[in-house]
Parts: structure tokens; sequence; C-alpha cells
């Protein structure tokens, strides 16, 4: 049997469907390279923004063309959309299986059952706010154990979470919603994963959590009797001590002065852990902020971000955006300006207000900034975003940096194709900027130093030393 995995929205779900992928790989599915071949089509979808639903959509208007020639296919969505429609899902003509982010140790089972009895198959989270019960936690812990290795897509690299679901409640935010409350993964667990990816050759290690840097999870001291709560610092010097892996980063920070104190100073500590944070700011002004339930105003943000680079000079720090949430005047917008234009981050993902069903603000505000001004908006920012980034790019010609190759450039750029043997190559740096250079495609998965000989807005290019 031959299965076909498709992969929509954040880290979290590449994880789940690496996850979901091996697991059906152990019990003797292979991997389809084309929905072609495939007997069963797994799409792992994402509802944080309309369009991320939408295209899924279309991609099942797709499948129910294929299915009406090839009747026994199975169709199932997984993930977040899954877990937010439900049984509205199981309606749609192609779909055979839909299965919520805290059913998917299910999985194989659920495919297996679909094959054999040809019947419609739900398993989704009916309370998702409410704690989930303890055997669900050990099932997707023991899934999480047993899968989470040899995930092999970008040699070298490999994603562990540390933490499920999310209690923040940004008014905007489905989060919630489809990945319910916020847990933290035992920290033995995560180590002995890290341990055994070392053992398979990975370097790269990046924790994932919707709100990593507030990981906390009350356990004995190492060696010791006696209770401790470990934090995100905690969790990044254990997996620093660990033979063969060699850089650490962790997604996403949310921008909370409280927890921040000692991960920073972990990060100026310990050789392994990136110079790098990715912390959302979503909006420059406090009005907006405040609408969206994140709690801090800008002046602090930006404190925060000082006080970063402060503690550990040449931070690279990363930011997420929203434009025209609701209610959104040009001078909001204009302080969402300023305040990217103080930030000085590496790059900024911007994104237009999407309103989700059953977020704070699709109940109580109405989504009244017109699509164009979205759009006006989207571009003016990332413009300049943009010209910082060049700017700063810049300030790395003729130097050398340190590059951890990924593989084959998958948009070769214009006019640097490279030869056969040494075809165009990219990687990233510590502080995750994109490198591109020529070399042989068996340097993926190794370091390499490069040297920087021209830079745009968004890569810097380079030759091999
Ligand atoms: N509309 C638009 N963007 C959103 N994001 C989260 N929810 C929404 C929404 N309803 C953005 C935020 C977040 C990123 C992952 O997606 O900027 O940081
Ligand atoms: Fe990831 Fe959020 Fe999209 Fe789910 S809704 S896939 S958690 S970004």
């Amino acid at each position: 049997m031959k299965i076909f995995l498709r992969s929509y929205g954040c880290q979290m779900n590449k994880l789940d469907t690496a996850l979901v992928s091996s697991a059906l790989g152990e019990a003797g599915f292979s991997v389809a390279d084309s929905e072609k071949e495939a007997d069963v089509v797994l799409i792992n979808t994402c509802s944080v923004r309309q369009h991320a639903e939408e295209r899924v959509f279309s991609h099942l208007g797709h499948l129910k063309h294929i299915k009406k020639s090839r009747p026994g296919l199975v169709v199932g969505v997984i993930g977040c959309m899954a877990q937010r429609l439900g049984d509205k899902l199981l309606e749609h003509e192609a779909v055979d299986i839909v299965c919520g982010p805290a059913q998917i140790p299910q999985i194989t089972k659920l495919v297996t059952e679909t094959l054999q009895e040809k019947k419609k198959k739900l398993a989704v989270s009916e309370k998702i706010r409410q704690r989930s019960p303890e055997s669900q936690t050990q099932a997707l812990e023991r899934f999480e154990s047993a899968y989470g290795i040899g995930d092999k897509q970008i040699p070298g690299q490999a994603f562990v979470r540390a933490m499920r679901g999310c209690n923040n409640f940004c008014t905007y935010c489905i989060v919630p919603f489809v990945r319910g409350p916020e847990t933290s993964r035992a920290p033995a667990a995560i180590i002995e994963q890290i341990k055994r990816l070392a053992d398979e050759g990975v370097k790269l290690v990046t924790l994932l959590g919707q709100r990593v840097n507030s990981y906390k999870y009350p356990a004995p001291p190492r060696g010791g009797a006696g209770k401790k709560t470990y934090s995100l610092a905690d969790l990044l010097e254990m997996a620093s001590e660990i033979e063969g892996i060699e850089w650490l980063r962790f997604v996403t920070s949310y921008p909370a002065e409280e927890f921040f104190d000692d991960i920073l100073q972990a990060i100026a500590d310990l050789p392994k852990a990136c110079n790098y944070l990715h912390i959302p700011a979503q909006s420059g002004s406090d009005r907006i902020l405040r609408a969206m339930n994140r709690r801090y105003t800008a002046g602090e943000y930006l404190g925060l971000l000082g006080k970063a680079r402060a503690v550990v000079p040449g931070i690279a720090i990363a930011g997420d955006f929203m434009v025209g949430f609701p209610g959104e005047t040009e001078e909001d917008f204009e302080a969402t300006i300023e305040l990217v234009k103080r930030a000085k981050y590496k790059n900024c993902f911007i994104f237009k207000y999407s309103p989700r069903p059953g977020t704070t603000a699709d109940k109580r505000l109405e989504d009244n900034v017109p699509a164009e001004v979205k759009k006006r908006r989207n571009i003016e920012l990332l413009d300049v975003q943009n010209e910082i980034s060049a700017e700063m790019n810049r300030e790395f010609l003729n130097k050398e940096v340190k590059v951890l190759v990924e593989g084959l450039s998958k948009k070769p750029h214009l006019n640097r194709g490279g030869s056969e043997n040494s075809p165009q190559l990219v990687g990233r740096t510590a502080t995750d900027y994109i490198v591109v250079f020529n070399g042989p495609v068996s340097l993926a998965g190794e370091f390499v130093k490069v040297k920087i000989t021209e830079t745009s807005a968004l890569t810097l290019f380079g030759e091999l030393i």
C-alpha cells in the first residue's frame, strides 16, 4: 500500500506529518511520489488563516475528481482543520478520515480500518479545551518518542516538540481552539529524544512550542531528591551537553518579561544555543495590542529586544506582524511601521488579519479594514523591512560565515546555477540567515565555511572556502 502525505501550516504541523509518515512506514506503508500512485492520501491542515483552509478545500476538490475514476482511494484530513471542522469535514465527498492533532497516534488504525471497511471515520477531541485524559497524553508521548526520530526531511536537522497547545488566547488566534491547553513535555523525554537524534547524526535541533519560552515542568532535579521546575533555559543547558548536537534553536517566543532573563543568559552562556529569537510583536500600536490581548506595549516590547541585545550582542531577531486587525487606523499602522524601523529585525513575517470563527476578535469585532487596505499595508510594511534587511545583510560582505548545508537550492538563482559537480546549494547560519553558494551536494547536513560575496534583502550569496 502506498501513501501520499501533504502538509500545510507551521513547523508543529510538519513535525506531526513526519511522525505520521514514520508510523505508517513502520506499519508497512510505503511513500508514494505523487497522488496518482497512492492508495491513501493524507492532508495535514492548518486553520490559522482562511486562506490556509481554502487551499485545503481546493486540494480536496481535486481529490474528489480523482476519486471518480479511483473510488478505492482513501483520503484523510488530519491536523487543525480536522479538529476545527470535525464531522462537517467528514461530509465532504472526498473525505474518508478526519483525525485531530491529539488523535494522530490512532492514524495507522484509522487508515487500515478505512481501507478494509470502506466506512468514514472521525477521531477528534470533543471538548478540546478540557485537559486531555492521561491516557491520551500518554498515547501522544509514546507516539512522539517512537516516531520522533529519523525524520530526514532536511539532513542533519530535526524538530523536537517541547510543548503542546496554547493558553494565551490572543483574540485573533485559532490555535487554543484546535491544539488544546498548553502542556509541557517531560524534560527526560525531550532529552532522550535529542540524544537519539544526535546518534542518528542530527546536528541542529529546534525546540517547538507556541509559546516555547514559557516551558515549565516540575520534576525532581537530576540525581537528587526534592522538586525543581525545569525551564527552557534548563532544557537548553541539558541539550547542550549532548555530544553531536552543535546548534540549538527554539521557536516561537512570546514577548513577556517574566520568561526572559534566564533564557537570554542561557543563550549567552551556551555556545551551542544559537543567537536567534523569533519573537512576534503583531502590532506597534498599544491600542491594537490591547485589543489583541497581547500583554505588552510597543515600548515594553522594544525594551525586551534591547535587553536581548545587551545580554547577547549580535543576536538575530525575527518577528511576525498582522495588518488590518479590526479597527486598525492609519495611525495604528504608522506605529507598526515605526516599531519595525526601530526593532531592526533580521526578517519579518507579515500577515493580513483573517477572522477565525469562534475567536474573541471574530465574535466581538467587525473585520472592517477593507481587503485592499490590508494588502497595501502588507506591501508597505514588507518594503520597510526589506530595506532594513538589505542594509543589515550588506554588513556580511567579504565576511566568513559558518553554514549548516540543507541541500540543493530549491529556486536556483539566475545565472548562478553552478556546474554538474558543484550545483547551487542552500544552507543557514546559526542566526538563520539563508546562504546560497555552489558546492557538491554531498555537503548536505554538514557544516561549511562560506565567504559572502553578494547580498540581497533575503539572501546572502558566497563562495565555499
Ligand atoms: N489572521 C492573520 N494572521 C494570523 N496569525 C495568527 N492568527 C492570525 C489570523 N487570525 C499570524 C500571527 C502569528 C502567525 C503564526 O500567524 O502573526 O504569529
Ligand atoms: Fe500550526 Fe496554528 Fe496552523 Fe495549526 S493553526 S497548523 S498550530 S499555524
